[in-house]
């Protein structure tokens, strides 16, 4: 505890035990279902796009649903886009009439967001877009230095009503920091002050430059649209769709599937990272049924594997080649117990090589069965199935429980096996 600010490992202890949120992306791009980037892709003018606010009725969206689908999805938190790059405000800002409580929803759609994520037990995270086309000063600030200190304000007074009229706020989710670079947002006195109205948030690694010109890393990484690890010292959380597109897209029919996003799940899980799994609303605010169905896919997957046992509070195990990349199941670690996730299911006989701790019990974690195993380590380390049931245990990814008499190491270098040298 610093200054009264807890220290990272403090603020971050329920963030790692969550493992899973739910993104959301709704603005008025949500009316067009062209992408969220319409504005700025289609170049429409400034005054035609904020006329779109004249249509913004949001009559179905319902906060409270899209926080009992987060949870019935087993979602702990949720990240709401309150102002994305378009510049339209969810909320009853006093800085801009650019806001839904002046279109004809008239509605304070952070307050109502903020209530439901709390009713349904959920963390609360705010997203927030540095970049706004809108403004007038929001492109001129980057050449005129009268226009970036008026336009840093207006961020910095936004930022600040956030932090001020919902209660607690437990992530923040900045976005796009051009054009400005080294210290012209002042990221540091924003985060600052940030942290005094927050002591216990978390602030992710977009709010662009701090004192100095040096990036500001805060809390945690956010890759985008993959999973990538950071390196052990650092949190991070990949952020993804469940299509294409983070704002709602009426073309984009390509979802993935639901095995696809538990792969992308553990696969964050099993290397010491979070899934950010977003929804993009339609116009109206409804939920497409494909997002819905995938979602509560997910929900009854964790459900029936030990309401998330293997997810939930794991940790990284040992094998960073343990992912889907090298073709290998992901592993997550909790205690002595290694949690292996077999996407393919070969039948009655499995192998896993590389395990080198001693493993005591295995059991299906969906099932609950025991299943009997062979482990040797001479002449290579090798675990072997040869009795497990035909078809796959769980339809969408079966999960085997590993007990093992220690902390679980699993390895599988080029040095699991020793090559004979070529001449
Ligand atoms: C990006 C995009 C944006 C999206 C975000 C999600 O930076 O500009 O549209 O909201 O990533 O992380």
């Amino acid at each position: 505890m610093a200054h009264g600010i807890p220290s990272l490992n403090e603020r971050m202890a329920w963030w790692r035990q969550a493992r899973f949120g739910m993104f959301i992306h709704y603005g008025l791009y949500s009316l067009l279902g062209r992408h969220e980037w319409v504005m700025n892709r289609e170049r429409i003018p400034v005054d035609e796009y904020a006329r779109l606010a004249d249509r913004f009725t949001a009559e179905k969206c319902d906060m409270r649903h899209y926080a009992r689908l987060a949870r019935e999805a087993g979602q702990k938190y949720m990240v709401l886009t309150t102002k994305h790059h378009e510049g339209f405000c969810l909320w009853d800002t006093k800085l801009t009439d650019f806001k839904s409580t002046r279109a004809p929803a008239r509605r304070d759609l952070v307050a109502e967001y903020v209530e439901a994520a709390r009713a349904e037990g959920l963390r609360v995270g705010l997203y927030y877009s540095l970049m706004d086309w809108r403004h007038p000063d929001g492109a001129q600030c980057y050449r005129d230095e009268a226009a970036r200190q008026r336009f840093v304000e207006y961020t910095h007074g936004l930022v600040r009503e956030l932090m001020t009229n919902y209660g607690q706020i437990d992530v923040l989710f900045y976005d796009v920091p051009w054009p400005l670079k080294p210290n012209g947002w002042e990221s540091t006195r924003l985060n600052h002050m940030v942290r005094t109205l927050q002591p216990q948030i978390i602030i992710n690694d977009r709010s662009g430059w701090g004192r100095g010109g040096t990036l500001m890393p805060e809390d945690y990484d956010t890759p985008e649209n993959h999973v990538k690890a950071s390196p052990p010292y650092r949190d991070w959380e990949s952020c993804d769709t469940l299509n294409h597109t983070w704002g709602y897209n009426r073309v984009d029919h390509d979802w993935k599937t639901v095995p696809q996003l538990l792969s992308m799940l553990v696969s964050c899980a099993s290397q010491g990272g979070n899934l950010l799994l977003n929804i993009g609303p339609m116009g109206d605010g409804t939920v497409q049924p494909e997002a819905v169905a995938r979602l509560k896919g997910i929900g009854a997957w964790l459900k029936r594997n030990g309401d998330g046992e293997s997810i939930y509070g794991t940790e990284r195990a040992t094998c960073e080649w343990m992912n889907f990349a090298f073709g290998q199941s992901p592993a997550t670690v909790r205690g002595h117990t290694m949690y292996w996730h077999v996407p393919r299911w070969y039948g009655r006989e499995l192998t896993m090589g590389g395990m080198e701790t001693k493993v005591l019990r295995a059991r299906i974690l969906s099932t609950g069965q025991e299943v009997t195993f062979k482990q040797s380590f001479e002449p290579t380390i090798r675990l072997q199935f040869g009795d497990l049931p035909e078809s796959p245990p769980d339809p969408d990814m079966t999960v085997i429980a590993l007990e093992c008499d220690g902390p679980p190491v699993h390895r599988l270098g080029a040095g699991c096996v020793v090559m004979p040298d070529v001449p």
